[in-house]
């Protein structure tokens, strides 16, 4: 099947995940000036699941609030409401689309992981180019959201897309271009504009392994291009066996930083990953 086929047959799944009602109600709400933390709690609250993990976040090391944070509420003053927002959409698109994987080359465990990393690796690099952080760690977790639809639905193509990477030694994107003219980032940027995610993470999810494509945050493009391959470097990849990304020198313009800064930051970055770990417990 090849790109126009897919983009069809998707068109015509009227099954196509959707995210929870309280991310929607959430973002909404934020469009209200008058809105409050006690309001934005009671929505969050309606959905128990969404509301404890948002706690058990908010209580690890990660976000170093020096006192247990016991309420919705007090975690909404917190992190503020742009970060609420964000931290619900991760667990939000994490619980919709982490599930059994359909495709037995391909470990769904293995790819929160690298996407998590991503966002964090994203975050660190954010904080040092001027990038919004928090906008960024966000942008990391789902940059590579179009896998999931890849393997969800169209297992064939799946499959034909990691033996061609394997046996080839090319990158999984080269792969997909081969098998059916389009990639991750394409169904990717499909689903996060059906879902009216904000367009930089549409862009971000589009145009991660082009960032010189980018128009709206070219930035924040670029520190996810950047973060992606970090993340695999430091072992946290969901396609073993395929050869190693590239780096876009377009990327490191952009964020006026050089391959031996990166290089210089290398350790701090696989330290602050590793720190972070109990972040691994949205998947739970
Ligand atoms: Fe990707
Ligand atoms: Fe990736």
């Amino acid at each position: 099947m090849n790109w126009e086929n897919l983009i069809i047959n998707l068109e015509c799944i009227d099954s196509l995940p959707t995210l929870p009602n309280v991310f929607l109600r959430v973002s909404q709400m934020l469009n209200d000036p008058m809105v409050t933390a006690k309001k934005l709690a009671e929505v969050i609250e309606t959905d128990q699941a969404i509301a404890m993990k948002l706690l058990k976040i908010v209580n690890s090391p990660f976000f170093g609030f020096s006192r247990k944070i016991m309420t919705v509420q007090d975690a909404v003053v917190l992190l503020g409401f742009n970060a609420t927002k964000n931290t619900v959409m991760t667990i939000s698109v994490i619980r919709t689309l982490n599930h059994e994987s359909k495709v037995e080359e391909f470990n769904m465990q293995d790819f929160w992981k690298h996407s998590i990393a991503t966002g964090l690796v994203s975050r660190y690099l954010a904080k040092k180019t001027q990038v919004d952080a928090e906008k960024a760690f966000v942008a990391g977790i789902l940059h590579d959201i179009g896998k999931i639809i890849l393997e969800q639905y169209f297992q064939e193509e799946m499959e034909k897309v990691l033996h061609l990477m394997r046996t080839q030694k090319i990158s999984f994107y080269e792969a997909e271009l081969q098998v059916y003219k389009g990639t991750h980032c394409d169904l990717g940027s499909y689903l996060a504009d059906k879902w009216n995610l904000p367009l930089p993470l549409i862009e971000v999810i589009d145009m991660h392994h082009t960032p010189g494509e980018a128009s709206e945050e070219p930035k924040l493009v670029s520190v996810v291009h950047i973060a992606n391959v970090v993340a695999k470097q430091l072992g946290y990849g969901c396609t073993r066996g395929a050869k190693e990304d590239e780096l876009d020198s377009y990327a490191f313009a952009r964020l006026d930083i050089s391959a031996s800064q990166l290089e210089e930051w290398a350790e701090d970055v696989q330290a602050y990953v590793e720190e972070s770990q109990e972040l691994f417990q949205i998947l739970e």
